[in-house]
């Protein structure tokens, strides 16, 4: 359990907070690239506390301010692009992409008032299809460039807003038990109410290996977040799932396969829940141009949390420990010892921002940037096709914290034979 003041410095990403300024050292994802459109170039986000504009220039610049108009206050994503930046839609001012007025068309001429009047602005860039924000203190670190942002290959993005709370989201992440029972058993349990035996089979295979009995978790500190390892079934300590693990990036990434999730506070009690998906190009396939973004509803038209899929399942989880969990009641047993020391490494890495540092996972070398490739479990690198691990094959394993769980008590949907 937490103190109601650790529970809050863990949670409130507001500005001026520990963790909103800790947060604020990192790039989030806002939008997908695709959002900003020639017929809607303009988008109202909100991202840790604060709401903003997202736009498009005329000359395809993006620019990322606060919503209104420093004249009358109308809301800047009713502008119209122009090469230099937004106009807005009531009067007329122009502004670029740093906030700065560059016009008031009505004002006398020879006037300098527009020099006086700047609207704050953050930075914003693009990268696989993405578009990305950075809140804090310049000069900025570089926007990292995971490899499934770089490599060739083909890439969509879903995305789900949440209303709850990041941490509970990214929690779920170093904690590898849940899958033997919220995917296997309560996702089963959902299909088999649900869907046709067709479906059920299917999922019933799918959650079959990875939702085993847990034998062992283990978890590794690293330079970029945590290296999160299982034992399950009839697994050894050389299988992949132990020795490569799934990558967590600090702070609130997790990459599973094929697919980065990134939980984005928008707030104290809302994520906006962000994926990409990547695949390789097959042979003779060309690079697409554009990343298709979709809209993925959570709730179901029974206005239950969706459970019939993987994400949805994890996503009940979070959702259902209310808008902020309550840590000061809970009750953690030895399967929770990922998630005590992620937290614990949260308020590290908040003293480092406090003491003016960099935090972990932050990127200023522009060769070392140039693609981010960490080991993944089950996953085939371009490049080093047929061979598990890819580049980090050889991989030891380190884990800083370990514990051997019992095993016992899989139970599984009655369909399941
Ligand atoms: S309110 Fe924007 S120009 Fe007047
Ligand atoms: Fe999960």
């Amino acid at each position: 359990m937490l103190t109601a003041e650790q529970n809050e410095r863990l949670t409130r990403v507001g500005p001026g907070t520990p963790m909103g300024e800790l947060m604020r050292r990192y790039w989030h994802p806002i939008a997908a690239s695709v959002e900003l459109s020639d017929d809607n170039p303009t988008k109202e986000v909100r991202l840790l506390g604060e709401d903003l504009v997202l736009f498009r220039s005329a000359a395809g610049e993006i620019g990322l301010i606060e919503p209104s108009c420093a004249h009358r206050k109308a809301n800047l994503s009713y502008g119209i692009p122009e090469p230099e930046g937004i106009r807005c839609a009531y009067h007329g001012w122009l502004y670029d992409i740093h906030g700065q007025c560059l016009d008031q068309p009505s004002e006398p001429e020879g006037s300098r008032f527009k020099e006086k009047v700047k609207l704050k602005a953050y930075l914003a860039e693009e990268l696989g299809g993405l578009i990305f924000a950075y809140m804090g203190p310049e000069p900025a670190p570089l926007l990292p460039r995971y490899d499934m942002l770089v490599w060739p290959g083909v890439r969509d993005v879903d995305v789900c807003m949440l209303p709850c709370n990041w941490l509970q989201c990214h929690e779920n992440s170093l904690d590898p038990l849940h899958f033997q029972w919220l995917h296997r058993y309560y996702g089963g349990y959902v299909m088999n109410r649900k869907k046709p035996q067709a479906e059920r089979d299917a999922w019933n295979l799918r959650t079959l290996t990875k939702g085993a009995d847990h034998h062992k978790i283990g978890f590794e500190k690293t330079s970029y977040g945590v290296i999160k390892r299982r034992l399950i079934g009839d697994e050894t300590e050389e299988d992949d799932n132990w020795r490569l693990g799934h990558p967590v990036f600090f702070p609130n990434i997790l990459r599973i396969g094929i697919n980065l999730q990134f939980r984005v506070p928008v707030d104290d009690t809302h994520t906006l829940h962000l994926m990409l998906n990547w695949r390789a190009l097959k042979d003779g396939e060309e690079q697409p141009g554009v990343v298709p973004y979709q809209e993925i509803p959570v709730y179901d038209e029974d206005g239950r949390i969706k459970g019939d899929w993987v994400v949805g399942q994890d996503q009940t989880a979070w959702i259902i420990q209310g808008a902020i969990t309550d840590r000061t009641t809970e009750r953690l047993g030895v399967t929770d010892i990922g998630l005590i020391m992620y937290r614990r490494m949260l308020e590290e890495q908040m003293q480092v921002v406090a003491d003016g540092g960099d935090p972990l996972n932050t990127h200023r070398d522009p060769v070392e940037n140039e693609i981010i490739m960490v080991p993944c479990e089950r996953f085939e690198y371009p490049g080093y096709e047929g061979i598990p691990g890819g580049p980090f094959k050889d991989i030891v394993v380190h884990n800083d914290v370990e514990a051997v769980l019992s095993g016992d008590g899989v139970k599984r949907p009655e369909f399941v034979k």
